[in-house]
């Protein structure tokens, strides 16, 4: 069955910024790693392009509706590529397609009795296209934007949460690792121990939005309209409802709520599949503030920062910087030091020295050699180097793409430090051939799976090097028996080291 990874859709009310990037950068990353592993897996991401937000973003803009979030989606859609961002399904909530789903999935809920006319009054926050209560704002302030919540009263459609709470508990209970990191799962879970409070899922009177079958009065809650643009993009993909069994929800701790409870929720009422894993990562700040549309102080382009750190080094620096869980301050410097310390001198530069005594000592070939030939402090490092590739399969396989980092780090710091105690280019002097070829062999084999292994993360990187050695990016991560045999014609840089203080102007 087909698998896929989402991204959440963005609000088409401005430019990107990094905290969206992180999303989508996430999201390429288990995507490409699900590629070279065989799988048959897509990748969608989009627009969510209703709502007040939307509809005031665009009056503030003084353009007509339509025409402004073709605009915003537009910017979207061409950052991706520049981030090394592979998207297989671009879905927008205003086309027709969509819209026509969300319609049919109105009716089939109100069929079955889920939904009533009633009212509904609480503090809205437009932002956020969402109401809280009084105790989660911060001084009468949205806990997410920091701008006043508005009191809001009004006729609206309710959707009966509760008469599903008790079904969406027992599942969370018999399948403890749906949302990665735990923690979450588990808070979400204590939430269901309590009696749910029916949602109102129509606004009165806000246009820009689904109309309510049979009430043009409403539109349909943006939320929901968003929720299901996954469903519409997978079928859109030429695949059913089932296959959100096999789907992966990459999206930020601040719309947890929508994907942890009422999401699935909604499923359940439709008798659909609830998806197989949300992936919640945390946010990027600058100075202490979330990065945010809504902060003009904390806008931060994607595509300038790909420009000073290179698509990869970004990519890398983002996932290596931080749990993503965890919350974490942007700094350029730091990000550049990363990126240097890690793939320009421990990775691209141990290749290139090594691939350089490959071609002068053995005119860039070496033989074959099993695990039993090799000298007793060459197995050593083959065994521990196998086992951290193992390590590093099994933390892409739970989506812990910081800890994949981590093992990358370390593995090729165990390289680094075999290859100077080694000395190979001692050659001449005291060294004997055989260690001199077996120790640029064993290196030369290991870069080469530590390339598949940086592949989805810094995939540039990662095809010059294999390139160099002429092999594929699908094959084999750990090969615990031996060593192929090594074939290059050059020895060339494949990351040159950053200078971001040349961009530090950047915002
Ligand atoms: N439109 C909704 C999602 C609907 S999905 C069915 C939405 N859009 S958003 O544009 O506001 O945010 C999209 C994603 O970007 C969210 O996962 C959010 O957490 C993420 N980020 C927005 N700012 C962020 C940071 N400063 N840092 C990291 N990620 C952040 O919510």
């Amino acid at each position: 069955m087909t698998a896929f990874i989402t991204t959440p859709i963005f609000y088409a009310n401005g430019a990107p910024h990094l905290g969206h990037a992180y999303s989508g950068i996430l999201a390429d990353i288990l995507h490409r790693y699900a590629l070279v592993r065989g799988q048959d897996c897509r990748l969608i991401t989009g627009t969510d392009e209703h709502g007040q937000k939307i509809a005031k973003a665009a009056a503030v803009a003084n353009e007509e509706v339509q025409s402004f979030v073709d605009g915003k989606s537009a910017v979207f859609q061409s950052l991706w590529p520049s981030l090394g961002i592979d998207v297989s399904q671009f879905i927008r909530t205003t086309e027709p397609q969509h819209q026509a789903h969300v319609k049919r999935v109105w009716e089939k809920l109100a069929a079955q009795g889920d939904i009533q006319l009633g009212s509904y009054g609480g503090l809205y926050c437009v932002g956020c296209e969402q109401y809280y209560v009084e105790r989660d704002l911060v001084d009468g302030n949205c806990p997410v934007h920091l701008t006043p919540a508005q009191q809001v009263e009004e006729e609206t459609y309710l959707f009966d949460l509760e008469k599903y709470r008790a079904r969406l508990l027992t599942y969370y209970q018999q399948n403890p690792g749906v949302i990665t990191p735990h923690h979450f799962q588990a808070s979400i879970m204590s939430q269901l121990e309590k009696p749910l409070e029916p949602l109102s899922i129509s606004r009165f009177q806000h246009c820009w939005g689904v109309e309510v079958p049979d009430n043009q009065t409403h539109t349909i809650y943006v939320w929901i309209d968003a929720l299901f643009s996954y469903l519409t993009a997978i079928e859109k993909e030429g695949n059913t409802a089932e296959a959100l069994e096999n789907t992966t929800h990459v999206i930020g701790k601040d719309i947890l709520q929508f994907h942890a409870v009422y999401w699935p929720i909604f499923l359940l009422a439709l008798g659909l599949p609830l998806p197989k894993r949300l992936l919640v990562h945390g946010w990027w700040t600058i100075n202490g503030h979330k990065i945010s549309k809504s902060i003009p102080e904390t806008t931060v382009h994607p595509s300038s920062f790909a420009q000073a750190l290179s698509e990869d080094g970004l990519r890398y620096a983002l996932v290596r910087q931080k749990p993503a869980h965890r919350d974490g301050n942007l700094s350029l410097d730091e990000l550049s030091e990363v990126i240097n310390a890690d793939l320009a001198n421990n990775f691209a530069n141990l290749v290139k020295r090594n691939n350089t005594l490959i071609l002068k000592y053995f005119s860039g070939r070496l033989p074959a050699y099993s695990r039993a030939a090799l000298d007793e402090s060459t197995k050593v490092l083959f065994d521990s180097a196998n086992s951290t590739l193992r390590a590093v399969e099994e933390a892409y396989q739970n989506g812990d793409v910081y800890q994949v980092t981590l093992f990358l780090r370390r593995l090729t710091d165990d390289l680094n430090n075999y290859f100077h105690h080694r000395a190979p280019w001692l050659i001449h002097k005291t060294l004997s051939a055989d260690h001199v070829a077996q120790t640029c062999a064993v290196i030369a084999h290991f870069v080469q799976l530590l390339a598949r292994c940086y592949y989805p993360i810094t995939p540039r990187l990662a095809i010059r090097v294999l390139k160099e050695f002429g092999v594929s990016l699908e094959g084999e991560i750990s090969m615990p028996s031996h060593i192929e045999p090594v074939e290059i014609g050059t020895a060339d840089s494949h990351f040159e080291r950053i200078f971001a203080s040349k961009h530090a102007e950047i915002s």
